[in-house]
This record gives structure tokens, C-alpha cells and sequence, in this order.
């Protein structure tokens, strides 16, 4: 159960390697998470992913298989986990790709891949988990959006959107389970340093998984709905969003 100051005992990552995931993991490790459920792409990453949380003191850790793209698969694999588990206290949405904006701008199946990935598939998989967590009558849906679905940029519109949708469909979804006992919470971290953005240049208010992870557990804390990392960018997009679009284009990725 999830306890007095808001931290969960069980946990279910959906993207579980992801290095975000992970510091979550590690973060709520510290405060007696117990169980955690990475699921995942199969590979070398997933594997560390579990090492790492079970170094980091979880008891319980199992990775599963999960393909964000393979939506016909996401009703029975969030049945068959919540139905082995007994429930969650906590769902992580973690998987995303960047993208290469400069091909996928001209590429029907590149555009489709970042869009159905970050924002399709995950949708997909939200509405079976918020119908668990809705039935067990408690938990949290936190969600890791971006800044960069506050306004699309030119240099990043594809992965833009899609977290822009990712980001919609999280808050609508939050107001329709109002009064359930459960609750969703969107993160929009600004540029994190990391595999992502391995090397790109890092934007102003450059933050790390750490950080990220951090912000999490104190959004955690106080029943934040949305959480901006660092927390200065609210205040900073609350300005972007008024740029007029003939400078707003220029802005770099
Ligand atoms: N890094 C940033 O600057 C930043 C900023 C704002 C928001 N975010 C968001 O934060 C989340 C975590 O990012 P991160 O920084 O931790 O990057 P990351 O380490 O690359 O994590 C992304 C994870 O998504 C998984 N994934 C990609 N495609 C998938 C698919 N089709 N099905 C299932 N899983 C898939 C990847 O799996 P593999 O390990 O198999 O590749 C990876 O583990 C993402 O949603 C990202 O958009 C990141």
C-alpha cells in the first residue's frame, strides 16, 4: 500500500530500462518499494535495469516483456501482471523514443514509429491499467511527458506532438478517475542529460535521471498532478507559449 507521505510499496515500469525509470526505481528503493515490475524490450538494458534495482535494495524484481507498438497485447499483459502481483501502488509510463526529426519529417513509417510509441501505444496500455488501478480502488499513474509537448517546436515537432498528446491524454484521463482514489501525475522534465541525448548539446536548464527522480518522489509526497523538472520551466513555458510563431520556429531542438 501506498504509504503516509505517498511512496509506493509495488511498483510497474512500463519502458523499464529506461534510465529515468531506473533512478525512479532507485529513489523509491530507498523509501521501501518492495516490488518491482520492469517491463520492457528484452536485452542487455533490461537486464542491467534489474540488477541495478535489486542492488538498490527491492526485494521483488521481475522484468516482462513489453512492446509499447504491440497494442492488441496491452489488455492481457496488464491483466496477467496485476492478477499475479495483487495490484500496484504505482505505474511508471517511462518508454519513449526521440526520434530523428530530420528524417522522420519525410518518412511516413519514422513519424508513425515516434507517434505510435510515445503516444498510441502508451494510451493504449494507460486505459487498461487506470481500469485496474480504478477497480483496486487506489494507486498512481505518473507519467513521464516532456516540455517539449508544451508547444512543438520546428526542430522537434514529431516527438513534440506526440508527448503533446501523451501529455493531453494523461490529464483528461487523470479528471475522468476524479473521486476513484486513484491519480495521475505528468512529469515534463526539460533536457535530461543521458543516453536520449547522448550527443546532443544540452539545453539551458540541463537536468539529470537523478534530479528527475527526485522531483518524482517529492510530487509523490504532495499529490502533485503535474511536475516540472527543473521546476523553473513552468514559469519558463509559461512565457514560451506566447512567443510569436515566426521567432518560436527558430528555436533549436
Ligand atoms: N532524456 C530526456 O531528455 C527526456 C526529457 C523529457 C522527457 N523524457 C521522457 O522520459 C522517458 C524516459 O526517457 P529516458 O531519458 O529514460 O530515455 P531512455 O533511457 O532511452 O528510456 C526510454 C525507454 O523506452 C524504451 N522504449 C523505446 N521504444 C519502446 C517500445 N516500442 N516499446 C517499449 N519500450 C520502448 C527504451 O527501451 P530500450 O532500452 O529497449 O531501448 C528505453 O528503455 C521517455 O518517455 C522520454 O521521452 C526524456
Amino acid at each position: 500500500m501506498i504509504d503516509a507521505v505517498g511512496q509506493p510499496q509495488s511498483l510497474l515500469v512500463l519502458g523499464g530500462a529506461s534510465e529515468i525509470a531506473q533512478a525512479v526505481v532507485a529513489s523509491v528503493a530507498g523509501r521501501r518499494c518492495r516490488t518491482v515490475v520492469l517491463a520492457g524490450r528484452e536485452g542487455p538494458r533490461l537486464t542491467e535495469a534489474v540488477e541495478r534495482a535489486r542492488s538498490a535494495g527491492v526485494d521483488q524484481v521481475e522484468a516482462v516483456r513489453f512492446e509499447a507498438t504491440d497494442i492488441e497485447g496491452h489488455g492481457e499483459l496488464v491483466r496477467s501482471l496485476f492478477d499475479r502481483f495483487g495490484g500496484f501502488d504505482m505505474v511508471l509510463v517511462a518508454a519513449g523514443v526521440l526520434g530523428d526529426q530530420q528524417a522522420d519529417e519525410h518518412d511516413p513509417v519514422g513519424t508513425a514509429r515516434v507517434i505510435t510509441t510515445n503516444f498510441t501505444g502508451l494510451a493504449a496500455a494507460m486505459v487498461a491499467v487506470a481500469d485496474r488501478l480504478r477497480a483496486q480502488g487506489y494507486g498512481r499513474l505518473v507519467v513521464l511527458s516532456s516540455v517539449a509537448g508544451d508547444r512543438a517546436r520546428r526542430a522537434n515537432f514529431v516527438y513534440g506532438s506526440s508527448k503533446a498528446g501523451l501529455d493531453a491524454f494523461s490529464q483528461g484521463l487523470g479528471d475522468a478517475l476524479a473521486g476513484t482514489g486513484v491519480s495521475v501525475m505528468v512529469v515534463r522534465p526539460g533536457f535530461v542529460k543521458g543516453r536520449m541525448t547522448e550527443g546532443m548539446d544540452p539545453a539551458p536548464f540541463a537536468t539529470t535521471p537523478e534530479a528527475v527522480a527526485e522531483s518524482v518522489v517529492r510530487g509523490l509526497e504532495r499529490d502533485a498532478q503535474v511536475v516540472y523538472v527543473p521546476g523553473v520551466l513552468r514559469w519558463v513555458f509559461a512565457v514560451m507559449r506566447h512567443v510569436p510563431r515566426t521567432l518560436w520556429r527558430r528555436m533549436p531542438a
